[in-house]
């Protein structure tokens, strides 16, 4: 056989094997091409292969080259008429989408009730003219007892009620303040009213709700991290009165149209103590018939307004406290804390 006619049957041969993958419909016309072709026993390919023996021996290698190259574009056409259905398969097919079927629901994402517990608090103080600061959760001993009135000797300051970053009081190591005396998770957001004083000048009046620490082991009313709402109000001629309406009115505010509170709020105060009010009182507020204690209050200690920079002939304040837990569990019925912290999203989303 001549090598033209050889490579004439080979060009002929791959003309016909690039039209039949390219036109197969389906994998199982590409699958008979395939055969028809490439079979190893009975493939065309394979037929004109042996005619290759008949070439005069002086073209062989020129035939063998042509042959190899054939081959490979003949199997390359078929990988690509392979990739092709197989594409084509994974498509959605537009006759089968049915419009009206629903769609797949999202699940709508909600705030923590602690969350909406402190915006719904935040937005009544605003309103009565408060504006919200925050303070850092690691505290200093002079913003957590210090400056708050709160003397080297206080019970307040035990290890065993607060959580030092470090015990060393000596030396200044990790862990310690810029006096040497060792940092703390703040016990109290009290804190912030030493923060936000020393860096303004009166008149003052702001809320801060954030979290504070104390080791208590976790049961059903205590967590050893929750979170506190703190007022202060300091201005010329700031009297108890002033508490007393600031509190009723945030109480009207907030307990107004909740289950259990059908009558008109009242604020009653009971005498009490702490180192930085005099006096100071605990606030209790009227809940089913009886009274509910909501948090601490008072006067700001002259000896707070002195360690800011404040002139306690000048000017007076108030200042308040309470459990933020404490409330949303009442308005909730919540009636474990840890429930609040377990992160569990049933129970988290029925709020
Ligand atoms: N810091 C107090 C506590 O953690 C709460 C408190 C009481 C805050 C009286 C005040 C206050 O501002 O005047 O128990």
């Amino acid at each position: 056989m001549a090598l033209q006619d050889f490579i004439a049957e080979l060009d002929s041969l791959a003309a016909d094997a690039q039209s039949a993958f390219s036109g197969a419909g389906d994998r199982d016309a590409l699958e008979a091409a395939r055969v028809e072709f490439l079979g190893a026993k009975a493939g065309r390919l394979k037929a004109v292969q042996k005619g290759m023996g008949t070439v005069d021996s002086g073209d062989k290698p020129a035939a063998g080259q042509k042959f190899n190259a054939v081959k490979k574009a003949i199997e390359e056409s078929f990988e690509a008429a392979s990739s092709r259905l197989a594409s084509a398969g994974s498509s959605v097919n537009q006759d089968d989408f049915d419009v009206t079927l629903p769609g797949t629901p999202l699940r709508i994402g909600r705030l923590h009730p602690i969350t909406q517990t402190i915006e719904r608090m935040k937005e009544i103080m605003g309103r009565l003219g408060f504006s919200a600061v925050e303070g850092p959760e690691i505290e200093d001993d002079r913003h957590n007892f210090e400056a708050l009135n709160i003397p080297l000797s206080h019970p307040a300051r035990d290890p065993l009620d607060n959580f030092y970053l470090s015990t060393a009081t000596k030396t200044a190591k990790a862990g310690a303040g810029p006096d040497g005396k060792p940092l703390l998770l703040r016990s109290q957001t009290s804190t912030v009213q030493i923060r936000v004083m020393e860096s303004t000048p009166p008149p003052v009046r702001i809320v801060s709700l954030g979290r504070v620490y104390r080791p208590d082991t976790a049961d059903a009313t205590h967590y050893p991290m929750f979170h506190q709402i703190e007022g202060l109000l300091v201005d010329k001629g700031v009297t108890m009165a002033d508490l007393k309406s600031v509190l009723r009115m945030f109480c009207q505010s907030y307990y107004k149209r909740e289950a259990g509170h059908e009558e008109e709020v009242h604020i009653r105060f009971r005498p009490s103590f702490f180192p930085f009010t005099e006096p100071s009182v605990e606030v209790d507020i009227n809940w089913q018939g009886g009274w509910m204690e909501i948090g601490g209050a008072g006067m700001v200690d002259p000896n707070v307004l002195r360690a800011v920079g404040y002139d306690p002939e000048e000017v007076t304040g108030f200042a308040f406290g309470m459990g933020v837990e404490r409330i949303a569990m009442r308005q909730h019925n919540i009636t474990d804390i840890r429930d609040l912290y377990t992160n569990d999203v049933r129970f988290l989303a029925q709020f």
